[in-house]
């Protein structure tokens, strides 16, 4: 009989394997009405159907009971920043403008270190109250933003990817630095964080226009003297911010181009947004193995442009949902999910619930190169899972009480839901975050 420590019954869903296209989503789903979740350690040691499990059970009086929740994987966010929290919400500016209006003022506070370490504290339960328990984060410029982030999720033993923003051009003094310092403080960074605990390191350039050349090689020169670290930046969001890369690097066939010519595309690569990219640049991404961030809210907020679903899929490249918080407007996935519903529609393309959760977790898991380790509740995978609550409003219980199948409760549960739907999250087998156990405030 397989030891556990821990064993959790309630209706649980995921993806028992990565998908090539969305028609093998419906097989690959794994619907359990009433299940069985075993753990040790930290990691899923079964998941069964409660009939066929209960008899394995020890002390059957200690099982956790959520029946009448979902569980499914944590969320995967593949593109966030962290210190963008404090300015999510900033008014009336698409993407070059905002940059300068409203985000690098505020990440200039980030030297401070008392100050990244109260946002980190602050983001990392907006992540986990929202069910979400693995993201790949942008810091700042500041090494002491990502010391302070790496240690807040080392503390809560989070499976977190992050990097120290890289950039010397274009952007103000107090935010940019020489690349031979973006050199020197990324080794620094990588050698007290990278595979520490589940921590992993991203070499973070914040997008072509604010790296120089010199730059870029120094990121090129990390990537080859640390082949598995990841490699996170932005990537054709903007009109605008597509027009001006051409203008920087006018040697280089397109956007893409200027990365991959630094040999910065590969399966550890993931490119934010990638809304407005030519055939060759699919090509080129698919070719590489790289990864993308569809990030709905976040395109919406700055009217950047509709992400195609339907071409990422058809190209055959790796895709993760990303909040891109504070340009995206949610830290929560249920909500984002709805977003990408919309997105979808503009362009005729209906983003399923299936699919949508399959993106959220074991396709993200994908995209991040974490698929071994983390998105779905394979025996071995680490135990990051979220409890959900499908209905916790008046109007959701009316419409959750007339919907006729799994599909169409999970579409529901997308379309009207967001963190009072979150009950639980769990990391690495821990109870992390409950909902009602937070002190309300003064109003009694
Ligand atoms: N491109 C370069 N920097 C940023 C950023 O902080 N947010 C978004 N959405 N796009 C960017
Ligand atoms: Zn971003």
């Amino acid at each position: 009989l397989p030891t556990y420590t821990q064993a959790i019954r309630g209706s649980f869903f995921d993806f028992t394997a990565v998908a090539e296209n969305p028609g093998q989503l419906t097989e690959l789903a794994r619907y359990i009405e009433d299940g069985l979740l075993l753990l040790n350690g930290g990691k899923i040691v079964s998941l069964q159907n409660w009939e066929e499990g209960q008899s394995q059970l020890s002390y059957p009086q200690a099982v956790i009971d959520y029946r009448g929740k979902l569980i499914v994987p944590g969320f995967v966010d593949t593109h966030i920043h962290y210190p963008q929290t404090e300015m999510i919400g900033a008014f009336g500016e698409q993407l070059l403008e905002w940059l300068q209006h409203y985000t690098f003022p505020v990440e200039s506070q980030y030297h401070c270190p008392t100050h990244a370490a109260n946002m980190s504290a602050f983001f990392l339960q907006q992540l986990l109250s929202n069910g979400t328990t693995t993201a790949l984060v942008f810091g700042t410029v500041h090494p002491q933003s990502v010391d302070a982030l790496f240690e807040a999720a080392h503390r809560l033993n989070m499976r977190l990817i992050a990097g120290k923003v890289m950039m010397d051009c274009n952007a103000p003094d107090y935010l940019t630095e020489t690349p031979e310092q973006s050199y020197q403080q990324t080794r620094e960074l990588i050698d007290r964080w990278h595979n520490r605990g589940r921590l992993s390191y991203a070499l973070t350039p914040r997008f072509a226009p604010t790296s120089s050349p010199a730059l870029l090689g120094k990121v090129r020169q990390l990537k080859a003297e640390f082949p598995d670290t990841w490699l996170h930046t932005h990537l054709s969001e903007n009109p605008q911010e597509i027009e001006w890369v051409k203008s920087l690097f006018p040697d280089r066939s397109g956007y893409l181009d200027v990365y991959d010519h630094y040999q910065l595309t590969g399966r550890r690569s993931v490119f934010a947004h990638c809304v407005h990219l030519e055939d060759s640049e699919w090509d080129c991404l698919h070719d590489t193995d790289s990864a993308v961030a569809f990030c709905p809210t976040s395109n919406l907020f700055l009217g950047s442009g509709l992400f195609n679903l339907k071409r990422c899929w058809d190209r055959q490249v790796k895709m993760g949902i990303g909040t891109d918080v504070g340009a995206g407007t949610t830290f929560n996935m249920l909500k984002t999910l709805a977003e990408g519903y919309k997105v979808g529609q503009l362009q005729r393309y209906s983003l399923s619930a299936c699919e949508a959760f399959y993106h959220a977790t074991l396709g993200g898991a994908k995209a991040l190169d974490l698929d071994s380790h983390i998105g779905n509740f394979l025996p071995g995978k680490e135990a990051d899972f979220v409890v959900i609550d499908p209905a916790v409003s008046e109007l959701q219980k009316m419409r959750q009480a007339n919907s006729r199948d799994i599909g169409e409760k999970m579409f529901v549960l997308m379309t009207l839901g967001d963190d009072r739907n979150i009950a639980s999250t769990w990391v690495n087998g821990q109870c992390v975050w409950q909902q009602n156990s937070v002190e309300k405030g003064e109003i009694a």
